[in-house]
């Protein structure tokens, strides 16, 4: 007899742990996914698996920095040791930074913005397709940003990786397209987790009327958007930047 539980699909989330990443995990767990939970931020990880234990489902921490090579490649290798297949990621760890003119950015805010936004990204999906063209199919979702596609004052590196999170998503749509793998990529407008800083919180009334609903967004209504391009019910669609930015790029 075959264990049902072996046929559930495997998804991985980095930046699990929290904010936009955390409502992906709660939302793959209760659509029967096995989740892999990717954070630096172990203790956070492990509440959030704790959570989807709670509600019957099945998840296992990975406390790594997907910044560096290592952390990314044994991020996606426990998915594979532990569960035996990897058939969806979703790329979300990220970081932001102190708002500045480009002129006063020192080099290791650039870089350190570089690395977890961009280099980190890079590095777990070159990992994560290595397995997904040995399986010939799966589904990967970045997020991007908003300021992947526009910009604002003060946010140039984060501004920068963003629209290179943006470009990777449609490169590797065309180079991975005939081997079965999707990847997208969601482009949030401002949402409220701990991603915004004390400030930006105290002015959450303004940023909120930067968008045409007049708000910021929840972090589970970008979650409902990576579930759709993640499963199946997205099946036409690869290389697309999906704003979900209660309309901050229509205006
Ligand atoms: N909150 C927003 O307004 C907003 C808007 C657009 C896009 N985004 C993007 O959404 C993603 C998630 O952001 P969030 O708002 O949920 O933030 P968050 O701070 O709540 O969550 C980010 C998580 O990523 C983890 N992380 C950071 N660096 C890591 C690393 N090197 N290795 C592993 N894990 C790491 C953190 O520990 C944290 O748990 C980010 O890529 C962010 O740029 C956020």
């Amino acid at each position: 007899m075959t264990d049902p539980v072996l046929d559930q699909p495997v998804a991985l989330v980095t930046g699990g742990g929290s904010g936009i990443g955390a409502a992906t995990v709660l939302l793959l767990a209760a659509s029967e996914y096995r989740v892999v939970i990717v954070d630096l931020a172990a203790d956070h990880a492990h509440h959030v698996a704790q959570q989807v234990q709670q509600e019957g489902g099945i998840a296992v921490v990975a406390a790594l920095d997907i910044s560096t090579v290592a952390g990314a490649e044994a991020s996606v290798a426990v998915a594979v040791d532990t569960y035996e297949r990897l058939d969806v990621a979703v790329n979300c760890a990220g970081i932001a930074h102190a708002l500045l003119p480009l002129h006063e950015i020192d080099d290791d805010v650039w870089s350190h913005v570089q690395s977890v936004n961009l280099d980190g990204m890079f590095r777990c999906l070159r990992a994560e397709l290595a397995v997904m063209v040995k399986a010939g199919s799966g589904s990967i979702v970045n997020v991007a940003s908003i300021m992947g596609t526009v910009a604002s004052a003060g946010v140039s590196p984060y501004v920068a990786s963003k629209h290179g999170v943006v470009g990777l998503t449609r490169a590797a749509a065309q180079d991975y397209g005939a081997a079965g793998i999707r990847v997208n990529a969601v482009a949030p407008g401002y949402v409220d987790t701990p991603l915004m800083d004390a400030g930006t919180r105290e002015q959450l009334g303004e940023i909120g009327a930067l968008h045409s609903l007049g708000r910021v967004g929840r972090a589970e209504e970008i979650a409902e958007v990576i579930g759709f391009l993640a499963s199946a019910k997205a099946s036409f669609m690869t290389g697309a930047i999906v704003a979900v930015d209660g309309g901050y790029t229509a205006r």
